[in-house]
């Protein structure tokens, strides 16, 4: 199924296309294409080029790993992320690794990540779904995450599915039009809450 932005200026297909679906075909995703993900997460930029992301990758060809980390989602993911093939966990490293000190953009970092494994997803006719839904700490003790990095959302991928085999209020949201607020209430000139002139003139 296709949800594009309905953008008010023009924008690139690839970002148009890109939406966070809840339908997943059961069909498997292969590991040469997990890989084309995860080196598309790899080429994000970061603060000092840290790169303070690490990923947990668990797919359906290991299901004991795959049930593992789907008990980690909070039941109203585990409703429809079961049927993705692919889940993964993507944490932050909060200091950095040149001076120790704490990394205030580590989170941003990990989110430019997430988003280059998201539109790389939909350049190959997938989808990634994130997730601030599963419990953190279950995953740091399942999976031996280490202190100081923070497991921050976990990503359901796959190919896209059929609405109808969703529960009926899920499929109702995943009918419903996607929203976004106007570029006037968040973009603004030199005075905060005013909207950047640039956005009606020149
Ligand atoms: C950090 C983050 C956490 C999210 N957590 C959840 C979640 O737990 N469950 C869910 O169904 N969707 C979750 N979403 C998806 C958002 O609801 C979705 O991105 C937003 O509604 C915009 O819709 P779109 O991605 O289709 O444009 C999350 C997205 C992000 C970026």
């Amino acid at each position: 199924m296709e949800k594009k932005a309905q953008f008010g200026h023009p924008i690139d297909d690839l970002i148009a296309r890109r939406w966070s679906p809840r339908a997943f075909s059961e069909k498997p995703v292969s590991r040469e294409a997990v890989r084309s993900l995860l080196e598309a997460a790899r080429w994000a930029p970061s603060c000092f080029n840290e790169q303070p992301w690490s990923f947990i990758v668990a797919t359906k060809d290991e299901p004991e790993a795959f049930e593992t980390l789907l008990g980690c989602l909070r039941e109203a993911n585990r409703v429809w992320a079961g049927r993705a093939p692919v889940l993964m966990v993507v944490s932050a490293k909060a200091a950095f690794d040149h001076n120790g000190k704490p990394n205030r953009h580590a989170g941003h970092d990990v989110g430019l990540a997430v988003e280059n494994l998201m539109l790389q997803a939909v350049a190959m006719g997938m989808f990634a779904h994130a997730m601030a839904g599963f419990d953190a700490a279950k995953v740091r003790e399942t999976c031996g995450v280490p202190e100081g990095h923070d497991p921050l959302v976990a990503i359901a991928v796959g190919y896209p599915g059929d609405p109808e085999d969703l529960p009926e209020d899920l499929k109702e949201r995943e009918l419903a039009p996607r929203e976004r607020k106007p570029l006037e209430s968040f973009v603004f000139g030199m005075s905060w809450g005013e909207a950047w002139n640039g956005l009606r003139n020149g």
